[in-house]
């Protein structure tokens, strides 16, 4: 008999093994497209029934994901997502991309990975390759996939291989789609890592092994902390510019311009999404198990936090007031970024909550959220028209979107305070952060 190994080699390299990505969100759902795109057939589970809702009534939830596309999958048995784990029971290949947020407490919250092994050790087959994308701890794989694992009976080598293989898409990012980003691929063992190199290497151009799944671990929270701690020192940057009367952008415009030696962050109101603010504490809260104390993430996070108070304060100064009670603000913008219909940890939302509590009276614009519940309160994206614009004591622009026409908001608002530095000329009713 074929051992296990060959068996699923053999699959992989024919395009014949069936794939079952556990989450289609954000992460899952692209990849699952991209397996499409290469003939494979995907089953995917998800626990929420408005994720596949979505995907069957061709509705888009997930940017850069054409639903028209995921449907035609769909459509001609290629694609079958449901909140079922059964079809587990179908698949070679388990991919799990689900959600990795933090504790109230900021510690690292992985029932979501915890959940979903238990349910693969369930209905898992035999030969099984399992993949863990969800970004994590280090250790999460052999210290907790595994044991799960091998409590249920399942041999390593044998009934299974197991591997991590961080995922570094960025949703909106049109230069950079999944297939054009490098993948980083660990097993627990050779043969677990040269079936997840088989596998990636069929849909991304650039596959990277590492000697372990501890190191393709680190390897994400260390692309994530390198983001969080150089944005905390520009965003310090940026509030020490303002001190000394120096426009901070012209700065980073002209320091770029070295070839060498330095690369540009923006400052901004914060950070939002659910990896920057979050992937970083996963890595702080490890270092403490291990006795270690990690200072710059500390830091940076902190200083990343105080941005949208800084922002409320700038607008403080920027009407001359020390108090906004009744005070008219527009913000521009809510999603934590650009062109993406995503709110998760979104600095817009403490700016607004923290002017809702000062008693100024808040308006938001986002083409791609209608409405929001900030702390309890319902609020409705206004229209941009003159008259509304006009009304305004200050707008903000928070997020900077592409389809909003800032040289009509420039044109009829009183003061706009640009924190994304849209607005590459001097205008006299603009201030930039
Ligand atoms: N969003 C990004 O840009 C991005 C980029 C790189 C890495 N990541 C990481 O990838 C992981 C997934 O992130 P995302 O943005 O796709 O999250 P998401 O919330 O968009 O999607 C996760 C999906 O998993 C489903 N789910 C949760 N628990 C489940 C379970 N036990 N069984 C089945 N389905 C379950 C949820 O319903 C949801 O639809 C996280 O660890 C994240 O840090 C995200």
């Amino acid at each position: 008999m074929a051992d296990s190994y060959r068996i699923l080699k053999g699959k992989i390299s024919g395009r014949k093994a069936k794939i079952c990505i556990i989450g289609l969100g954000y992460v899952g759902l692209p990849l699952a497209l991209e397996f499409l795109r290469k003939g494979f057939t995907v089953f995917g589970y998800d626990k929420n029934p408005n994720r596949i809702e979505y995907i069957l009534k061709k509705q888009p939830y997930i940017v850069d994901v054409d639903p028209l596309e995921v449907r035609k999958f769909v459509d001609r048995n290629k694609f079958f997502p449901q909140t079922s784990p059964e079809p587990i029971k179908n698949a070679d290949v388990i991919i799990i991309c689900v959600p990795t947020p933090l504790r109230k407490v900021k510690t690292p919250d992985i029932s979501y990975i915890i959940d979903a092994v238990r349910v693969i050790k369930k209905f898992m087959p035999v030969p099984s390759l399992l993949v863990l994308e969800s970004t994590t701890y280090p250790g999460t794989c052999r210290d907790v996939v595994l044991p799960i694992l091998e409590k249920g009976g399942f041999k390593r080598g044998k009934d299974f291989f197991l591997g991590f293989s961080p995922e570094r898409v960025d949703p909106g990012n049109k230069k950079y789609p999944l297939t054009k980003i490098s993948k980083v691929v660990s097993g627990i063992d050779h043969k677990s890592l040269s079936l997840i190199y088989s596998l990636y290497s069929l849909i991304i151009k650039k596959v990277k092994k590492v000697s372990s799944l501890e190191t393709a671990e680190t390897v994400k929270l260390l692309e994530n902390t390198f983001r969080l701690v150089n944005i905390g020192l520009i965003n310090e940057f940026a509030m020490l510019c303002d001190k000394l009367g120096v426009n901070v952008w012209e700065v980073i415009d002209a320091a770029k311009t070295k070839p060498f030696g330095f690369m540009p962050f923006s400052p901004g109101p914060g950070i939002g999404g659910h990896c920057i603010p979050c992937d970083p504490l996963y890595l702080s809260w490890k270092a403490r198990k291990v006795g270690f104390k990690t200072k710059m993430i500390d830091l940076a996070s902190f200083v990343n936090r105080y941005m949208p108070k800084y922002i409320v304060e700038r607008l403080k100064r920027i009407l001359g007031t020390s108090s906004l009670k009744g005070k008219r603000i527009l913000i521009i913008g809510v999603s934590y970024k650009k062109d993406v219909k995503d709110l998760r940890e979104s600095p817009a939302l403490d700016i607004i909550e923290d002017l809702q509590a000062q008693e100024a009276e808040v308006y938001y614009y986002d083409p791609y959220f209608p409405y929001l519940l900030v702390n309890g309160i319902n609020m409705k994206s206004v229209k941009l028209t003159a008259k509304i614009l006009n009304s305004m004591d200050c707008a903000a622009v928070i997020t900077e979107h592409s389809s909003i026409d800032y040289n009509f908001l420039a044109g009829h608002c009183r003061v706009i305070f640009d924190t994304r530095n849209v607005y590459k000329k001097k205008l006299p009713n603009v201030i930039t952060l």
